[in-house]
């Protein structure tokens, strides 16, 4: 087999973000984009961690062309063994298992995550390292000092290769294996929760669930988990067949983008729990009969129920959140007396404290959850938190977060984006805010006055490593807080993300809509953000 030594240029911009490198597909199109980038991941990797690699995405458009390109190149630089999902696809978290199960030194990602797939839309490649965890900064640096100076990289000269699971092909020094995309994970899920406890519930007809699979990766998976080996009903696996335009919908699980499903679980038909995945099966969103539960509540109320949850029954050690996330889950960590960590935003910033046995649950307020089983946010895995509880609780979400917020107080928890925004404009609101504290401590809105504004600097207690600059928080004398940050994801222009989060420990004040509830401090945030006298924007893009 033919290895060719390609000459090639550096492409500016190949940076990685909150989550690997992100585009529009028109960029990663370009001739030597693709190969530039995985080359400058290649290298970047010691020689001894090139024995395995594991590769999969998300199944949007340009991901079968991508990851051809990839295997030539996998090839070209001598990897030992390559495992590749069955058509290319393989959800976040199944690749993260993949690359623990196997021992591999580290996995290649293709998704854009919730981003919208197709012609004209996104695209992203992400590196996972030998824990199946998105590498740390230390490593995405390196890989971007790379692109920065790469001149070569090295192809072989590979036929199309059809990737049918089971196929083995050996070309030069390689194997490459085409693993079934949903076996392994459907396994590991198998070991981690109660599945004759959930089917017998879902079969007696006491418990109910509708998946939405938004057309996305998590398609297979729920066919195959909910529907095979729990008994769910077709007609409520909607939208699983995965699609590499996503059925031009916008595949991010939230109460905008996931509508029908929100809508119908508010109705009379509802089922006991709802729930929706994003593109590549990382994000969750979850709903009981009539009730929307916020990212931050569901996680705090796994964490609250652990022990109705098989792969936690031993205890939960510790948990961590990122720091714009609701502050439910410290108030329910400090209930069972285990440590909270706060980390910057990203599921990078998780893998470590993972690593060490430190904490056993995480999550996000952008809809992410999951456990010590991977490290990656786990969509699948999170529905199957909530059947588990639901199944062993015999009691409705909308009872249980009731009870949790009587218990523990409710954080009227919601997120407004600021999209559009020029990048210039965006760093002037951060850089003012960031330096506003003298300026606002003592402000008052409502019964709250400003206690205290920082910016969010990150230690890794593992490491040592320190990321700065993860956002400006502005603290209220009642520990309610206004979090502003600039999202790491965007492919075009600057989007500013404020977290609204005000805590109501009076049971008789816990029924409102968060969305409405937070109306006036949102507007305060505008205010003392500047962001109208700014941008000229005086609502945001989006109230989540
Ligand atoms: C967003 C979310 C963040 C999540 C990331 C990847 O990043 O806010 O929590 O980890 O997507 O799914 P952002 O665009 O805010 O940088
Ligand atoms: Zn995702």
């Amino acid at each position: 087999m033919d290895i060719q030594t390609v000459v090639t240029q550096p492409f500016e911009g190949q940076k990685p973000g909150t989550s690997g490198l992100r585009k529009k597909v028109d960029v990663f199109q370009q001739p030597h984009y693709v190969a530039n980038f995985v080359q400058a991941i290649v290298d970047a990797l010691p020689a001894d961690q090139r024995r395995r690699l594991v590769v999969g995405g998300d199944g949007r458009y340009f991901n079968a062309e991508a990851i051809q390109t990839i295997l030539k190149l996998l090839v070209g630089n001598g990897v030992a063994e390559v495992l590749v999902g069955a058509g290319g696809i393989l959800s976040t978290p199944a690749v993260s298992n993949l690359i623990r199960q196997s021992k591999a030194d580290g996995g290649i990602v293709l998704s854009a995550s919730h981003n919208p797939g197709g012609p004209g839309k996104d695209f992203g490649i992400k590196f996972n390292n030998a824990s199946g965890s998105p590498a740390p900064e230390s490593v995405t640096q390196a890989i971007y000092d790379n692109t920065k100076s790469i001149n070569e990289y090295r192809l072989a000269n590979l036929p199309e290769l059809e990737l049918t699971a089971g196929k083995e092909y050996s070309f030069n020094n390689t194997t490459i294996r085409v693993v079934d995309s949903v076996d392994d994970y459907a396994q590991l899920m198998q070991t981690l929760f109660d599945f004759d406890q959930i089917s017998a519930a879902i079969k007696s007809g006491s418990l109910s669930l509708c998946f939405d699979g938004m057309h996305a990766v998590t398609g297979p998976y729920a066919r195959k988990i909910f529907g095979d080996l729990l008994g769910v009903q077709k007609d409520l696996l909607w939208n699983c067949e995965a699609l590499t335009d996503f059925g031009g919908g916008h595949p991010d699980p939230n109460r905008v983008y996931a509508k029908s499903l929100y809508d119908f679980m508010m109705g009379s038909e509802a089922t006991d729990l709802g729930a929706a995945s994003d593109g590549d099966g990382d994000r969750n969103m979850i709903m009981g009969r009539g009730a929307f539960v916020s990212p931050s509540d569901s996680l705090a109320l796994i964490a609250q129920h652990h022990q109705s949850i098989p792969q936690f029954k031993s205890g939960l050690v510790g948990v961590a959140r990122s720091m714009p996330t609701s502050t439910a889950l410290d108030r329910v960590a400090q209930h069972l007396n285990i440590s909270c960590y706060e980390t910057p935003t990203g599921w990078k910033f998780f893998g470590n404290l993972l690593d060490e046995g430190l904490v056993r649950l995480c999550g996000e307020e952008s809809f992410g959850t999951s456990g010590d089983h991977v490290r990656e946010k786990d969509g699948v895995w999170t529905v199957l938190c909530w059947l588990s509880i639901l199944a062993d609780k015999k009691v409705s979400a909308r009872e249980l977060l009731a009870q949790h917020w009587t218990s523990f107080g409710r954080s009227y928890y919601c997120r407004h984006d600021y999209d559009g925004l020029e990048a210039d404009k965006a760093q002037t609101i951060m850089d003012q805010l960031a330096g506003s504290e003298g300026k606002l401590v003592g402000r008052r809105i409502g019964p709250m006055s400003v206690a205290e504004v920082n910016v969010f600097r990150y230690e890794d207690p593992v490491d040592g490593s320190v990321a700065e600059n993860q956002g400006v928080r502005v603290i209220f004398d009642d520990q309610s807080r206004v979090v502003f940050r600039l999202s790491g994801t965007g492919t075009d222009s600057a989007t500013l993300r404020v977290y609204l989060e005000q805590i109501e420990r009076d049971a008789k004040n816990q029924g409102a809509d968060a969305i409405e509830y937070n109306e006036a401090l949102g507007k305060f945030a505008n205010e003392i953000a500047q962001i109208q006298s700014i941008t000229g924007l005086t609502e945001p893009t989006v109230k989540t």
